[in-house]
Formats: C-alpha cells, sequence, structure tokens
C-alpha cells in the first residue's frame, strides 16, 4: 500500500502508460490498465519485465509483493474501485477531454485523475468534466518506472488537496513530485528540452553535425553534469570561486550573439525526417529498441546507485533511491 492507495487505474497502455503500470504494480499496488489496442496488455508484460530487471538490481529482496495487473475491457472497469487514475492516451486534446470525461463519470468519488500529459493544460483538458477539482497533471518521464521526476501541475478548477494527495502518492512510489507554480505550456522539464531538441534538428538539418555526433557531444560532456548538478549549479562551479556572478559577467554577453536559432523551428519535410530517421537507424547498431531499452535501463541504475553513494545521504536522485530503499527495507520488516 503507497499513500493509501490500494487499487489504480492506468487509461492508456503505450510507452508511458505501460511504464505507470509497472512502477505502481511494483510498488505493491494492483493495476488495471484499460487501452483498446489488442497488443496493449503483451507490451505492458514486456514493460513490466523490463522494470522487474531494473528493480531487481536496485531493490532486491526488499521489493514487496508485486501488485496484478489485470487488463480491463472499459475505461468503466479500469477505475471501478481506483483510489487513483493515470490517464495516458495520446497527446491530443479533443480525446484527452474525451477520455477524462469518461473518467470522471465512472471513477469513485475520492479518486485523484491524473494526465501524464507532456505539455496541455490541465484548465483545458478538465473543462468538460464533473468534479474537475480531483483532476491535475502528473507529467513523467520516461523509463516511469526508473525516473523519479514528475511535474504536478493544477488547474483552474483543481482543488489544493488534490495536488497534495497527488504528490503524496507520487512520493510514496519513490517519485520527486515537482509542484509547478504557475500553469504554464509545456511546464518545466519540456520547455528546457525542447529548446535543445530544436536545436539539434537544425543542426542537422544545416549538415553541420549527424545525429550520432549530436548525441557523443552531449554524453561525453554535459550530459554527466546534468544528471547531477542540473544547470545553475553546473554553471555556478563553471564560474571558479566567483561563482555565478563572474559566469553571468563572462558569458552573459555572448547570450546576444547570434549563436543559436532558439525562435526558428526547421521545416520537417521528407529530406529533414529522412536524414534523422536514416542516421538514427545506423546509429543504433542493429540494437533492437529492446535491447537498447536493456541497456538504458542497467545505465540508469548505476548512475542511480553512484549518485545514492556521493556523501553520508546520497545526491540527488540517489538520495532519492536511498530513502525509497529504506521505505522498502521497513515494510520488508528486513
Ligand atoms: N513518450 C514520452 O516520452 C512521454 C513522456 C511523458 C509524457 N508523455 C505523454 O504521455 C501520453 C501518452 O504518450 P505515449 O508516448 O505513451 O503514447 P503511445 O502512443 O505510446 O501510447 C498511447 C496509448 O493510448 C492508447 N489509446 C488511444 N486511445 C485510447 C482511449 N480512448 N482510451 C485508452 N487508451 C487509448 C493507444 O492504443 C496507445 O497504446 C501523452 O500525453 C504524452 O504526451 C509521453
Amino acid at each position: 500500500m503507497t499513500g493509501g492507495i490500494e487499487r489504480v487505474a492506468c487509461v492508456g497502455g503505450g510507452v508511458i502508460g505501460s511504464g505507470w503500470a509497472a512502477r505502481f504494480a511494483l510498488n505493491g499496488i494492483d493495476v488495471w490498465l484499460y487501452d483498446p489496442d489488442p497488443d496493449a496488455g503483451s507490451r505492458a508484460e514486456v514493460v513490466l519485465a523490463n522494470a522487474e530487471h531494473a528493480y531487481s538490481r536496485l531493490f532486491g529482496d526488499m521489493r514487496p509483493a508485486p501488485g496484478a495487473l489485470r487488463i480491463a475491457r472499459s475505461v468503466a472497469e479500469a477505475v471501478d474501485g481506483a483510489g487513483f487514475v493515470q490517464e495516458s492516451v495520446p497527446e491530443r486534446l479533443d480525446l484527452k477531454r474525451r477520455v477524462l470525461a469518461e473518467i470522471g463519470a465512472a471513477a469513485p468519488a475520492g479518486a485523484v485523475v491524473a494526465s501524464s500529459t507532456s505539455g496541455l493544460l490541465p484548465s483545458a483538458m478538465q473543462e468538460h468534466m464533473q468534479h474537475p477539482e480531483r483532476m491535475l497533471v502528473g507529467h513523467p518521464f520516461n523509463p516511469v518506472y526508473l525516473l523519479p521526476l514528475v511535474e504536478v501541475v493544477a488547474g483552474r478548477r483543481t482543488a489544493p488537496e488534490t495536488v497534495e494527495r497527488a504528490s503524496a502518492v507520487y512520493g510514496g512510489l519513490g517519485m520527486k513530485p515537482l509542484v509547478l507554480r504557475k500553469e504554464i505550456d509545456a511546464f518545466i522539464a519540456d520547455r528546457l528540452q525542447e529548446a535543445l531538441w530544436r536545436e539539434a534538428l537544425w543542426l542537422v538539418h544545416d549538415g553541420v553535425a549527424t545525429v550520432g555526433e549530436i548525441d557523443d557531444a552531449m554524453r561525453y560532456s554535459f550530459g554527466l553534469r546534468w544528471a547531477q548538478m542540473g544547470v545553475f549549479q553546473t554553471y555556478r562551479l563553471a564560474g571558479g570561486e566567483a561563482g555565478m556572478r563572474h559566469f553571468l559577467e563572462q558569458f552573459g554577453p555572448c547570450l546576444a550573439w547570434p549563436w543559436t536559432k532558439l525562435t526558428d523551428v526547421p521545416e520537417l519535410d521528407d529530406a529533414l525526417i529522412d536524414a534523422v530517421a536514416d542516421q538514427s537507424d545506423r546509429q543504433a547498431e542493429g540494437l533492437s529498441t529492446r535491447e537498447l531499452e536493456r541497456i538504458r535501463d542497467d545505465n540508469l541504475v548505476g548512475i542511480l546507485e553512484a549518485l545514492e553513494r556521493s556523501g553520508p545521504a546520497g545526491w540527488g536522485a540517489g538520495a532519492l533511491l536511498s530513502e525509497a530503499r529504506q521505505r522498502m527495507r521497513e515494510r520488508s520488516g528486513g
């Protein structure tokens, strides 16, 4: 039992919905998954197997008995008796509104209803809902069962208790709920990611670099820094003893130089799509998606464990892992 929730519904079981199902189930919570795609159940089992592999490395025998993962035939069947509903259907406002209205009409009165949207505003999504006060955004990161951040965003009609309850449930799953102060399109993390993504596409478009070279530029350098200190603390250190003030003095002026194309968007015409997709296929060097996911997960486990060993109580995501292990140890009585 986590955050007082014994049963959850996951509506939409693609990349993100099945990741949520795995995180809930491996924290001992029963999951009912609804997805109209007949292959959704088998896909969710594959994701669950990946997640089990990662959790056995992270938590070993401390893990609680996993919750059951069951496939529902309708939204109503999935949400019946659920204390928490996580919607992860495709990113289209009309579809989200329709599915959330269906969830709102069928879910128990006390259930929190969270949407995984990457950037739609909760105020727009809750418009046609009965009980909009219990709806908010809980925006996760792929793979949901390993990455701790979840951006919690309230809409105009969301009740403050809903934010508190959702944050408590996510916290109980070993996640880091980041409650947004303002409701803005794309929230915090996707604004940052999109700025970099747009720039990366320009570099391919202009023939400056291949997708592999751009990834190398990140993963051999600032990607390693970002995982543990983010951007501001990293730049503080780049300013030497004089810190952030010196960094801003030194590099502030170049922000006005035309280094980046942040406000322009490259046209995603066939030529650019072919270039990015073909180079990406070559970059995979014959590894399947499943194989790449396993490599990604093993690397993430290693990074999380390294951060856990930093200092007396761990650092950043590693401190959170340390707390999650402690909680599991206490629950398992070991
Ligand atoms: N992929 C990511 O990295 C990522 C990260 C964070 C958030 N998100 C958000 O999560 C949501 C889902 O994205 P995804 O990447 O998992 O997409 P996806 O295409 O992998 O999965 C969507 C699933 O929803 C199902 N679906 C369609 N209509 C449905 C309905 N009426 N009821 C129930 N299920 C339905 C589809 O069959 C599919 O399995 C989107 O809002 C997206 O913005 C995605």
